[in-house]
């Protein structure tokens, strides 16, 4: 098939070149003229294990291309045969609008941009994270542009969220739990079906629902995950002060197979580009319509007192004064395998600790490079400083605090560790270092609801 996708961000980029896997033709599109002269020499924009691999293939047989904008990239396809239209994917950015709704400015700015341009019949897919109702505004703005052209062109727009994980973004698109795809097009239904059906185990993960339908689940979804995060974040909490491991509270919660084990750790709260987002945006949406978000506000609420739990587990330990006092921290990232530090719980710390007049050391295998840009400041006050080997961040520190579950953190040299430390206590803010090991070498060591 041919294929347009709009914006070549982590969806965008990640959808094109796995749907270049099947044969089907696909340019990327991207305003950024940087961001595609380095795509032409394969270099990614960002991190996600196997995708350079997966762009280098599909650009090698030509299957995948990039270009600058949608107009040529619609003269650069192939025409379509009678009896197909070409897909356009709109994956560009919903940045949270000021009172907490997603800003459709970008989207709609693209939805311009296909009515101006379009020769052929198409279906216009909504692959951002958008509101309910924002199919209906994408067709609105297209049918009007083609309304000041004068010209009858065939098309409809559907809603076709993502779930993908980053860190895992491949996997999940080759091996998905469910595809959601909204249309009451019966043609639309047809040929999104023949593209998705490759990927697809069982074609009842292959789920077409209504439109509106598709663009709550999504908001739904991560809601859902967040939720169950939050949750246990609370019960994390509980467990400290009774002395219970929340570890063992976790199995047995998630044994219940009308529960599951997933999405059910306790850590320093959750971040990334989604699950903020989203829970604010499903908040708006409610409010929208009159609905009260009572859950919703809780879920958000305990993520924002989570992620000041280091810090005040820090200060319960050494005092609020922090002048003089040095910690390493493990992990930047807002999770591991990505470089991604959007809402990282990693922020909250370093921000209160230096703030408190602590110093800090910190390493990240991968986000050194966004922490840079994102400490600025500290760094030229000489109040965070950034390591490339996890060891060096260690020497005169008063703590280890670990935010990110990086894998390599749990099988480091901890009696090389507390060596190194002034004081042998750690503050593992996901529950993922060895406990029993780091007890033995008589560490101090603080868990989330950890006994
Ligand atoms: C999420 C959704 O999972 C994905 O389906 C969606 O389309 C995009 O948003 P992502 O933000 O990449 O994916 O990360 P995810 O693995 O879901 O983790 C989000 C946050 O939750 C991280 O900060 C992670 O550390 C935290 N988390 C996750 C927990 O605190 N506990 C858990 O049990 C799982």
């Amino acid at each position: 098939m041919n294929i347009i996708v709009v914006g070549t961000g982590y969806v965008g980029l990640v959808t094109g070149a796995c749907l270049a896997t099947k044969g089907n033709h696909v340019i990327c599109v991207d305003k950024d003229q940087t961001k595609l002269d380095k795509l032409a020499q394969g270099i990614l924009p960002i991190y996600e294990p196997g995708l350079d691999k997966v762009v280098h293939d599909a650009v090698t047989t030509k299957h995948l291309s990039f270009t600058n904008n949608v107009k040529s990239a619609l003269t650069m396809l192939a025409p379509s045969s009678a009896d197909q239209r070409t897909l356009i994917f709109i994956a560009v950015g919903t940045p949270q609008g000021e009172d907490g709704s997603a800003d459709l400015k970008y989207v709609l700015a693209v939805a311009r941009e296909i009515g101006q341009e379009l020769q052929q019949p198409a279906i216009i897919i909504n692959k951002s994270t958008v509101p309910v109702g924002t199919a209906d505004l994408v067709k609105g703005e297209i049918a009007w542009q083609l309304f000041q052209r004068k010209i009858f062109l065939d098309f409809d727009v559907v809603s076709n969220p993502e779930f993908l994980k980053e860190g895992v973004a491949l996997d999940d698109f080759f091996n998905p739990d469910r595809i959601v795809v909204g249309t009451d097009n019966p043609i639309a239904k047809e040929q999104m079906s023949a593209l998705y059906l490759p990927f697809v185990a069982k074609p009842e993960q292959l789920m077409i629902v209504g439109i509106k339908e598709a663009e709550l689940i999504k908001y739904a979804a991560n809601a859902m995950l967040a939720t169950r995060i939050s949750f246990m974040n609370e019960v994390a909490n509980v467990c400290d002060r009774f002395g219970i491991d929340v570890e063992q509270v976790r199995s047995g919660v998630g044994a219940d197979s009308r529960i599951g084990p997933a999405f059910l750790k306790s850590g320093c709260g959750y971040g990334g580009s989604c699950f903020p987002k989203d829970v604010q945006a499903l908040v708006r949406i409610a409010q929208s319509v009159g609905v009260d978000p009572l859950v919703l506000n809780a879920v958000e609420a305990r993520n924002k007192k989570q992620k000041q739990y280091l810090f005040q587990n820090i200060t319960a330990r050494f005092g609020a004064n922090l002048h003089g006092r040095q910690f390493a921290v493990w992990g930047l990232a807002f999770k591991p395998d990505t470089d991604d530090m959007r809402e990282a719980s990693s922020i909250d710390l370093i921000r209160a600790l230096t703030t408190a007049g602590a110093k800090v050391i910190a390493h990240d295998p991968v986000a050194e490079e966004m922490a840079t840009s994102i400490f600025s400041d500290l760094i030229q006050d000489g109040k965070l400083q950034l390591e490339h080997d996890p060891m060096t961040t260690l020497a005169n520190a008063d703590a280890l605090v670990l935010v990110t579950e990086w894998k390599e953190y749990q099988t480091a040299d901890f009696a090389k560790v507390k060596a190194s430390l002034k004081s042998a206590v750690v503050f593992d803010g996901r529950n993922h270092l060895p406990m029993n090991d780091l007890k033995k070498l008589n560490f101090e060591y603080i868990g989330v609801g950890r006994r």
